[in-house]
């Protein structure tokens, strides 16, 4: 047993499932469900106060946490309903120029951020996608060449959602400020399961969420901003939590904060905050590169099954390139998923990459070596999961 395998018991999830969809929905910490109810207890019995008493600076505090682990500066970081609206909040501080107002972003960044970008041409930008090659990453040297003095802003994924391939990040950042264009970095693939530094890479923002890797559920996302940046910025999608007097209801107020609660707009999503504080303090405490050390074991060790069966993988070879995801192309992939859910090994089905599998810190070799087994005998003997209940959702 590993160090890291003694947190498996912080996860109730783990003691019943193969759980190998953290870069999808990250395992709950049993903590969470008494933060939940520390949450429901304040509302309960302090009502209104808890305003005062803990909520009204929540975001912060939850930022704070997140701050940490992402390389950024205390009172950097506001929080966000999803990553779409993170963007929005970024996009809406960058004014669009007859000469500068192209959005480059790829062909492999989340749809959800391409359908937002287009949205933005109805707003003054245009939009440039850097088309994908065939192996489904994106070529540093494309990117740069899209990248010159019409370019407003580079918004784009640290690590690509379907592959899990790392971006040069640095390159693209550098060449973006080289022609004096924003960048907006989407760490959601990214933050908590390889070391991101987004100091140190100088980005403008970086948006991400803890739903996936940070094992914090769904509705806390969360948005960088530069702290050289942030008073010079004046959202346009704004409100009152940003201001320093929210309470005066001054409609003429137009002074901002001065830390990152300047970016935030209405009243926040507080029961998610509670929900991410435990998946936080404890990829704290694990540490970010103790993660990424157990990561690459248990993806070589995927990629090395999936050679012994016979199947592809869209994965990069090269490890240095792979965040904590690994697909697996199977025939009939999306029938396989479903029959792995069923027979509690947890994965999701990707068009075109196939099945999934996302490992964290907590899961194990052997687990790896369960999945793999399980999925060659699925695929042997097509015998696949008939479950009655369908959804939209693989
Ligand atoms: C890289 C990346 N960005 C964004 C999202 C989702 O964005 P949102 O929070 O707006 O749903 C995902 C979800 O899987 C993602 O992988």
């Amino acid at each position: 047993m590993d160090d890291l395998e003694r947190w498996r018991d912080e996860f109730p999830i783990l003691s019943r499932s193969v759980y190998m969809i953290n870069n999808s929905l990250g395992a709950m910490p049993r903590q969470t469900a008494r933060n939940l109810a520390a949450y429901a207890d304040a509302w309960a019995t302090r009502g209104v106060r808890a305003w005062e008493d803990r909520w009204w600076e929540m975001p912060a505090e939850v930022g704070n946490r997140i701050a940490r682990i992402i390389g950024a500066a205390s009172g950097s970081v506001s929080m966000h309903e999803n990553v779409t609206t993170a963007h929005l909040v970024a996009l809406s501080c960058l004014r669009p120029s007859d000469i500068r107002r192209r959005i480059v972003c790829t062909a492999m960044d989340f749809p959800s951020m391409v359908y937002l970008f287009r949205g933005q041409e109805a707003n003054g930008f245009e939009l440039r996608v850097v088309p994908a090659e065939d192996d489904l990453t994106i070529r540093t040297d494309r990117m740069l060449d899209t990248i010159d003095q019409t370019t407003a802003v580079v918004a784009f994924s640290h690590v690509l959602f379907r592959t899990s391939y790392i971006m040069d990040a640095a390159a693209i950042v550098a060449r973006a400020h080289e022609v004096g264009a924003a960048v907006i970095l989407d760490t959601y693939q990214s933050a908590g399961i390889i070391p991101v530094h987004v100091a140190d890479l100088g980005v403008d923002f970086a948006v991400g969420g803890c739903l996936k890797w940070l094992c914090g559920g769904p509705g806390n996302a969360f948005l960088y901003t530069r702290p050289d940046l942030v008073k010079t910025m004046r959202p346009a999608l704004t409100g009152w939590v940003s201001h320093p007097n929210p309470f005066a209801f001054d409609v003429d107020e137009t002074a901002l904060r001065d830390d990152a609660l300047h970016m935030m707009n209405g009243t926040p999503a507080i029961p998610a905050y509670y929900a991410a504080l435990a998946g936080l303090d404890i990829i704290n405490e694990v540490g970010v590169d103790r993660i990424r050390a157990k990561s690459k074991a248990l993806t070589a060790r995927l990629l090395a099954r999936i050679d012994e069966c016979g199947f592809t993988s869209a994965a990069s070879r090269d490890p240095e390139r792979l965040a904590g995801t690994v697909a697996v192309s199977v025939p009939d992939a999306a029938l396989v998923a479903r029959t792995l859910k069923a027979r509690e090994f947890i994965v999701d089905y990707r068009p075109p990459v196939g099945v999934r599998i996302s490992p964290h810190f907590y899961n194990t070799i052997d687990e790896v070596d369960a999945i793999m087994a399980e999925i060659e005998s699925i695929v042997a003997t097509k015998d696949y999961d008939a479950g009655g209940h369908r959804s939209l959702v693989t």
